[in-house]
């Protein structure tokens, strides 16, 4: 594997300098949320570094890497392109720096949309690349206050932003992002946890 130093070396001079500034308060707090979940800080930190390591390449460029690396994409990945980075990071992550941690290569493939049974690093870097420091949205300092209480709850509510942004753009929602988020609000019903909710009208 490449070293730390040799990595970030090589994203500063392939990222746009905001991208980059992007990746370094992504790993800072990252490795926050790992201490406070006693998670593998070195892992964490990786993940968040490398996390958007393809998002800066031409929108068909990272088509044709994908079509190249054996990438399947689905229907939605294909006209939402956005989505099609976490995927590919992961796979230039490995071919490019020589990652082979499978916690962290899982991270960052699925830190755009999530999974159901998400790892605890898989959402650390989830949360993290929501509430860096340069992050700037309504209810961020909401979110940035959940993360350090309650994880899955820090982890819902990102969801329930993204998903409620993606209808009012008249986007393509991926259903793994609502499974996600139903995966995570269902296993908080069943452990019998308090779930933000608004009373029923
Ligand atoms: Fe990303
Ligand atoms: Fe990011």
């Amino acid at each position: 594997m490449k070293t730390k130093a040799f990595i970030l070396d090589d994203l500063k001079k392939s990222m746009t300098p905001e991208r980059f500034a992007h990746t370094l308060g992504v790993m800072e707090t990252a490795v926050a949320l790992a201490k406070r979940y006693g998670v593998d800080e070195e892992k964490a930190e990786l993940a968040a570094m490398v996390h958007d390591c393809a998002k800066d390449l031409p929108e068909a460029e990272q088509l044709n890497l994908a079509r190249e690396f054996g990438i399947l994409l689905d229907e939605i990945s294909v006209v939402e392109t956005a989505l099609v980075h976490a995927p590919l990071g992961a796979a230039l992550a490995r071919i490019k720096y020589g990652i082979e941690d499978q916690d962290v290569l899982r991270a960052v493939r699925v830190h755009t949309i999530g999974d159901t049974d998400m790892t605890t690093l898989d959402k650390i870097i989830f949360l993290a690349d929501y509430i860096e420091p340069g992050r700037n949205f309504p209810g961020v300092d909401r979110l940035r206050k959940a993360a350090f209480e309650d994880l899955d709850q820090a982890l819902i509510l990102a969801c329930n932003s993204t998903i409620k942004h993606v209808i009012d753009e008249g986007g393509l929602l991926h259903p793994r992002m609502v499974e996600a988020r139903n995966y995570l609000l269902l296993g908080k019903l069943k452990r019998g946890e308090k779930c933000e909710k608004k009373s029923k009208r």
